[in-house]
């Protein structure tokens, strides 16, 4: 009787931990413990740590069985029957997808549980702590010492759990159960051209912060002035109203604020004397906000970026976006690229191919892409994976779709590297689907007023003329740009083509091409007929880069793609072998012939934009 009422007075107390809280902004700048490294895991394709025989979730119950999973039980004797152990089960390391890390679950699609254990004490009475998690595809249940801590959908944004009374000083069991099953209400859905790697992909960090601290803020120049900065700052716990202030030492700038009663501040103040942030110039500054019982810091660059009609303008100034699309992976490891090395080397390819923008396809890249784009002035388009055929009616779809996107712009707003947000890619046209991704635009402006916002649009053959391609999708009059990808000489008839087609543009927004391009197994050689040699894909490249100039409002291109990743759907055997093979770099880092013309399109246009 006792234990019972106990167990219910606990209750709301779980119940309200269940909610993610707003991940910590700027998680990296804050006093951390590392989990990464070594977890034990268990394998558990039925689901048997989680649900009981009549496939009860064990974790709906008030006192879970500790035949669950979360619970980490260990036998109490020799007669007490368990049948799982994570401690004499194997390991994964963190983070890191499962898909190359063992053979055996290199097509594995289910659940896996990871469990860490660690002592932690916060350094300070009345700090607070957060479990952080960068990234785990595809949907992840939390659990501290046997408690729920909570559940979150969606493989590519960061996510994070207040712990700070639920930990232990020694002894902590943090477990998690990862499932990359797809779903047909997902976002993605079931259908995609990348390999779903599954697993902690990212860092998992406990961060302690104090009582109350800084837990958002934005930082960012006015939409089209070149010397106003405005932003927000927003506190967590329970000394809402403070006196605080930006700082840019380097501009000699300090700007005071007070925050109201929900701890909330709006700032705004002139930006002195700044250089502004660009390709050429990718000046960052050291920016500080501060309150009286918090303080954090980060580079932040200033720039501005706008659309006049068929112009993009980047600090005022037109621009021509010479892009390239890039996959989340790290071809010469395998697997999910997941560190400050990967998106250095992936983005220092992209530098080499003389870009000034990427497309990061088609779900948010790990946070250390946008800041190192940042200091190497590489302009980012950023994607959620709303890709081909999304349930378009599922509410709970439309819920998914947003929480995504609010956790990617929530994570990335003060990056200058970030100029626009793609709400979708290869949609077909509906009215459910454009109503669908038009409040996924008004959200992204609601969120962030500062960036342009587009998708990745498709166009169709005129009925009356095959060589006539119209572009008139009713998405674009929400868009501020017409992006677009094509396939002429590829999936639509032969690279001669090109010369051919007749382009009908009904907008007169700025034109970026978001995808073209051809599969070339890097090495294979032959006349430029023969699909999947070098040369058909050179070939290509030239004739739809020529095909492509004739476009008056062409503002730039995103070819598909900067090397080649694996995809399931690739199966052509002695040339795919489950490699999308459209890469300009083939899988072992040699450059195909491509590459180098499409360096001498970028380095003519950079000359003469
Ligand atoms: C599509 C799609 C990509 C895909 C590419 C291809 O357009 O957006 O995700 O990989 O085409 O077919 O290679």
């Amino acid at each position: 009787m006792k234990k019972q009422f106990l167990i219910l007075a606990l209750l709301p107390l779980a119940l309200a931990r269940l909610e993610a809280s707003d991940s910590p902004i700027n998680a990296y700048s804050r006093q951390s413990l590392s989990l990464n490294g070594k977890w034990n895991v268990i394998i558990d394709p039925y689901e048997t740590g989680f649900y009981d025989y009549r496939y009860q979730p064990y974790d709906q119950s008030p006192a879970p069985s500790m035949s669950a999973f979360f619970m980490d039980h260990r036998p109490a004797d020799k007669s007490e029957l368990v049948e799982y152990s994570f401690d004499r089960s194997s390991t994964l390391m963190v983070p890191g997808d499962w898909n190359s890390q063992s053979e055996k679950l290199f097509y594995y699609e289910g659940s896996v549980w990871y469990r860490r254990l660690f002592d932690i004490k916060p350094s300070q009475p009345g700090n607070r702590l957060f479990v952080y998690f960068g990234g785990a595809n595809y949907e992840a249940d939390v659990y501290l010492n046997g408690e729920k801590l909570g559940r979150h959908v969606g493989g590519f944004t960061p996510f994070s759990y207040e712990i700070t009374n639920a930990v232990r000083p020694a002894g902590n069991s943090l477990i998690v159960k990862v499932d990359n099953k797809r779903h047909r209400e997902g976002v993605p859905t079931l259908n995609t051209d990348w390999w779903n790697y599954g697993g902690l992909t990212r860092d998992v960090m406990i961060l302690e912060v104090p009582g109350t601290f800084i837990t958002d803020y934005c930082v960012q120049q006015e939409k089209g002035s070149l010397d106003r900065v405005s932003g927000y700052v927003r506190l967590d716990g329970a000394r809402k109203v403070q006196k605080g202030r930006v700082e840019i030492p380097e501009l000699g700038t300090t700007v005071g604020f007070t925050t109201d009663q929900e701890g909330f501040a709006r700032f705004d103040f002139a930006l002195a004397k700044a250089q502004l942030w660009s390709p050429e110039n990718p000046r960052l500054y050291n920016v500080a906000i501060s309150c009286e019982t918090d303080r954090t810091s980060e580079k932040v660059g200033f720039r501005t970026i706008e659309v006049k009609g068929t112009e993009i303008l980047l600090n005022g100034r037109p621009i021509f976006l010479r892009g390239i699309c890039l996959h989340e992976e790290n071809p010469l490891r395998g697997g999910r690229a997941r560190s400050a090395e990967d998106s250095r080397m992936l983005l220092g390819w992209a530098r080499e191919l003389d870009c000034n923008f990427l497309r990061l396809a088609h779900y948010p890249h790990n946070e250390s892409m946008a800041r190192i784009a940042d200091e190497m002035g590489l302009l980012l388009w950023e994607e959620i994976p709303v890709y081909w055929t999304i349930q378009w009616d599922n509410p709970q779809t439309l819920d998914n779709a947003k929480s995504q996107l609010s956790e990617l712009i929530g994570r990335d707003k003060n990056r200058a590297s970030v100029i626009c947000w793609s709400v979708a890619n290869e949609t077909p046209v509906s009215g459910p689907r454009t109503a669908f991704l038009k409040q996924l635009i008004g959200l992204a402006r609601d969120l962030d007023p500062t960036r342009l916002v587009s998708a990745a649009m498709e166009v169709h053959a005129d009925p009356a003329d095959a060589k006539t391609f119209v572009v008139d999708d009713p998405l674009n009059e929400a868009t501020d740009l017409t992006s677009f990808n094509e396939y002429i000489g590829w999936y639509v008839g032969v690279p001669d083509l090109c010369a051919q087609v007749r382009w009908v543009i009904k907008s007169q927004k700025p034109v970026l091409i978001t995808e073209f391009g051809a599969d070339a197994l890097q090495g294979l050689h032959g006349d430029a007929q023969t699909r999947f040699t070098e040369e058909f894909q050179e070939d290509l490249y030239r004739k739809n880069l020529q095909m492509l100039s004739k476009i008056p409002q062409l503002r730039g291109t995103t070819p598909w793609i900067l090397v080649d990743f694996r995809s399931p759907k690739r199966t052509l055997p002695g040339i795919q072998d489950g490699w999308n093979r459209k890469g300009l770099i083939g899988e072992n880092g040699t450059k195909k012939k491509a590459f180098y013309l499409l360096r001498q399109y970028y380095e003519a246009k950079a000359a003469a934009p």
